[in-house]
This record gives C-alpha cells, structure tokens and sequence, in this order.
C-alpha cells in the first residue's frame, strides 16, 4: 500500500472541508485520462504552448544565450510533444546540448526516449525516472549551464506559498546565470477558460472520478460512481479553476483496507484541484519572490499562455 496516498486520503477525507490532491490523479489510467484531456479542443493551453515552441523556438534560444554547451532539464517531461519543436530547433542548428527529461512515469520516459531516438538520431538525451526533488540536487552540479523546463502550466496547480516553495527550492539548486523556462496559463475571457475544464463530453469528470475508483481500488474503498458528480468553476478575480467531487446524497463510505469509514452529507464537496491563472504582472512578482529576474515573456498569438524565462 502506497502510506503516503492512505495518509493523504485520511486527513483530506476527514477535514472540515474535505480535500484531496491532484497529485493523485495520475495513476496509469489518469495519466491517459490527462492524455485525452489534452487532446480536447476546448483545453486550449496545449495548442498554445505548442504554438509559442514551435513558432518562438529561436527567440527562445537566443535570449537564453549560453555561449557553451548546456543541459535542457524537464521536469514531467510526459510524452514531450511540445519540446519536440525546441529540440528539433536546436538540433537542426548544431547546438550543442544534452535533454534530461524527467517524469515519475517510467512508461512515459520509455515512450518519450523511443520517439525521440526515431525522430532526432543526433540528440543527446538522459532520461531520468523519479521524483524530481530527489534528482534535481545532483542534476545542476559542475559547470555546465542549465535550461529548467516547468512547462505546461503545471505550476498553476499549486497554491501560492507552495508555489513559491517549490520555486524557491528550483532557485536553490540552481547556479547564478541559470535559466528557468515556466509555462504558465493567462488570465483571459472567463468563458473560455469555463469551457477547457467544464467539458461536454465529461472527460474532466472522468479524470476526478478517477480518484474515486483508485481509492476502491488501493484502499479497498466502496465508492459508488453513481452517488458522486464533479463541479468546477472559474472566478475571473482571483484566476481560481477550483474543481470538486461532489456527493449526491447523504451517505457512508468505508475505507476497509484502513478500517475507516468517511460520512458524506448530501451535496457536500471534495476539493480536488486548483488550477490558477496568473496576469504578467503577478508572474513578474512570483519571479522576483523566489529569487529569480524576468527576462521576457513568450506569449502565443492569442496572448492566452506565456512561456516565461527567468534567470537566477
Ligand atoms: C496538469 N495541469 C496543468 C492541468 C490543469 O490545467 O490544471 C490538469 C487539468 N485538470 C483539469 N484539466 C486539466
């Protein structure tokens, strides 16, 4: 049994407010829930990054600038798709690299490296499988100058002092003149933003209900599909998508594997995930707050993403 994801469960479960993190989402069939998800027109934010890596991929490299070879480090590299394009650039031009790409998911490394060995033969990749804490402290010794990716707005599921946490522990193992690449979604018509996680076809609700079934299956829960639904929304004021699993009736759920049982009232609400939108401006003080100087903005051309560099 996973301790971690028990324990998690226990305290989110039995808070005033209940809770659970979105970390959890991605066992092997979330992930490909995330895949589809990905996949939808309406989830506007991969065609956007897509767009700026694919049409900016010089400009990037050049304002990133190392006059030496250099190591690009991604953090939850997936499937890659997007870096494709940078890489392609880069190879393309003769520039001398290495791509650490790092995921939990040793599915997602195998894939990845497969493709990229079929499509760019020149490209110096080592691929990492782990927690990226862990592998980051050795990643950034020695001299050689490092590109960080944290694309796809993965930053936007955190909230603000674990944000700045974690962005504070990139900067610490980073060096002075390293750079971070961070994707993150704009603030933008609220209705389009509504629609990339409110979708028709209940993909997004698959992907929370998930939870529930990994729970039945971990934890030995009995969760009835039936008796939950999902409900999120978007608040234009504070850039706040908060999504919830929600209880259609009063009822009692047993966690047998940890002899628990969890009561619901009727219309009661789990937290599941928070995925904040940022203005230019606040993305300037989140740099400035963890350590790091705004270099420029790259922003795709219907200004809904930016794929910001900042420099230690
Ligand atoms: C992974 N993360 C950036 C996604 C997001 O947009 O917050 C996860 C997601 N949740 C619902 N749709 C996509």
């Amino acid at each position: 049994m996973n301790e971690t994801f028990a324990k998690d469960v226990v305290a989110g479960l039995t808070a005033k407010e209940k809770h659970l993190s979105s970390k959890y989402f991605y066992d092997t069939n979330g992930s490909r829930i995330f895949q589809e998800i990905m996949n939808m027109p309406d989830y506007y934010l991969t065609d956007s990054e897509f767009e700026i890596l694919s049409l900016q991929a010089k400009q990037i490299v050049d304002a990133v600038a190392f006059d030496k070879p250099f190591n690009i480090i991604e953090l939850g590299a997936g499937d890659g798709f997007k870096t494709f394009k940078l890489l392609e650039y880069l190879v393309n031009e003769h520039i001398v690299f290495n791509y650490v790409p790092i995921d939990i998911s040793q599915e997602a490394i195998d894939i990845l490296s497969e493709k990229l060995h079929e499509r760019l033969p020149e490209l110096s990749i080592k691929p990492q499988v782990g927690d990226y804490f862990e592998i980051l402290n050795e990643k950034f010794q020695g001299n050689t100058p490092n590109l960080l990716l944290f694309l796809g707005s993965n930053i936007g599921n955190y909230l603000k002092d674990d944000a700045i946490n974690l962005l504070k522990l990139f900067n610490n193992v980073m060096n002075s003149g390293d750079k971070l690449l961070i994707g993150m979604d704009l603030k933008k018509n609220p209705i389009t933003i509504k629609n990339a996680y409110d979708d028709k076809e209940g993909i997004t609700k698959r992907f929370n209900i998930n939870l529930l079934i990994r729970m039945n299956r971990e934890l030995e829960a009995d969760f009835k599909m039936d008796d939950f639904d999902f409900y999120c929304y978007y608040n234009p004021e504070t850039g706040r998508v908060k999504s919830y699993i929600v209880s259609l009736k009063k009822q009692t759920v047993l966690l047998k594997k940890l002899n628990k049982t969890i009561e619901f009232n009727q219309n009661e609400l789990i937290w599941t995930e928070l995925s904040k939108k940022y203005s230019l401006s606040e993305i300037e003080k989140l740099a400035e707050i963890s350590g790091f100087q705004t270099k420029q903005h790259f922003l795709d051309c219907k200004h809904y993403f930016t794929d910001s560099l900042w420099e230690k």
